[in-house]
């Protein structure tokens, strides 16, 4: 399997999603709209640059997404060492977490759209984590402007879970402009305070009289650079919050509007957080799609997931994985085109 490898999934309408085999990163992502065709991820121009990055650009991020304090976990009594890639914490899966990975990919049949399957094994021990994990991802366009993400994990021992997917977006077309004219929605009556290592302190808080209230569309740029400690303390968003509503069904978590290009972006998932990652880290340099550097706030990351180190919080919502039991936990974006906000 050629590394630098591109798989494409195209929908009737022209819409175009590309991906790679390493971390299944999604490279492009082409929509059409009103003055033509905008691609609504950041990202490179080149296959190979996404070897080198370190911003978890469009990957499949696991096993276990966002951090885990002092990667440290207790299953059944037993205390596991992650790696600890940010130390001392662990974070996204450790150092050469999914996102590194060469998955497996082949085509499958599909009712709904174009589909592809992603397949990767971790070992026993990989990253610290107990048990040999088989995971499944299918990755499906439809004729409906979705794009769905089916996420599938089997242990042989007790393990934790918790995959997402890391696009940035921005959907005014990447590297232009940053996102702060870009509306936000959030389906989402609390948030979960960090501490100052940024690590969640087991607290569900109101949003209400913040400016994490996204209960109503809003403009990014409202909260962006707001002096409420828990942005400004992170430089801008980098928060979870507890969706209203988790079930095996999906729901909507979080709609994204662009006024410029009209494109509108929802997202559905069986998960119960919603991490909003605003993109202050991007350092600036390097060239990114079209030769624009990759800047802060050049995109937002819309990671569905567990509730950030769930595993060390009894009272979030439960993420262990047991032999003979599936974790399984779907993402749907949903996009419009037709300049209406809802
Ligand atoms: C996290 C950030 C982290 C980033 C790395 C995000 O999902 O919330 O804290 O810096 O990933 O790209």
């Amino acid at each position: 399997m050629a590394k630098n490898k591109i798989y494409k999934l195209i929908n009737l309408h022209g819409v175009q999603i590309e991906f790679l085999a390493l971390g299944g990163k999604i490279i492009s992502w082409k929509v059409p709209e009103k003055n033509g065709i905008t691609d609504i991820v950041v990202g490179y121009d080149h296959p190979a640059d996404y070897f080198t990055e370190d911003e978890y650009v469009g990957a499949l991020c696991g096993r276990y997404a966002n951090r885990i304090k002092n990667g440290r976990v207790n299953i059944d009594g037993k205390t596991f060492q992650l790696s600890q890639n940010t130390p001392p914490h662990h974070l996204h899966g450790g150092n050469e977490g999914f996102h590194k990975k060469l998955w497996k990919i082949k085509p499958v049949e599909s009712s709904e759209g174009q589909s592809f399957e992603l397949r990767l094994f971790s070992p026993d021990g990989e990253e610290g984590y107990p048990g040999n994990l088989k995971t499944t991802v299918i990755y499906t366009l439809t004729d409906n402007n979705e794009f769905i993400i089916d996420l599938k994990a089997v242990t042989d021992k007790p393990t934790i879970v918790n995959l997402t997917s890391h696009s940035y977006f921005n959907l005014n077309g990447t590297g232009k402009e940053d996102v702060s004219d870009h509306f936000l929605q959030i389906f989402a009556d609390r948030y979960t305070p960090l501490d100052k290592e940024s690590i969640t302190t087991g607290e569900m808080a109101s949003v209400e009289n913040t400016p994490l209230d996204f209960r109503q569309p809003k403009l990014l740029s409202e909260s962006l650079h707001s002096d409420f400690p828990q942005i400004k303390s992170k430089g801008g968003i980098d928060l979870n919050w507890v969706l209203n509503r988790y079930s095996h069904e999906l729901s909507k978590a979080v709609v994204l509007h662009s006024k410029q290009t009209g494109i509108t972006l929802e997202i559905w998932t069986t998960q119960p957080g919603l991490q909003v990652y605003t993109g202050q880290h991007f350092p600036g340099k390097g060239k990114g799609k079209s030769g624009y550097s990759l800047q802060p706030f050049c995109g937002v990351a819309l990671e569905t997931q567990g509730i950030p180190d769930a595993p060390n919080k009894p009272h979030f919502p439960n993420s262990f994985l047991y032999p003979g039991e599936v974790y399984h936990q779907k993402i749907m974006y949903k996009f419009y085109s037709d300049g209406k906000l809802f």
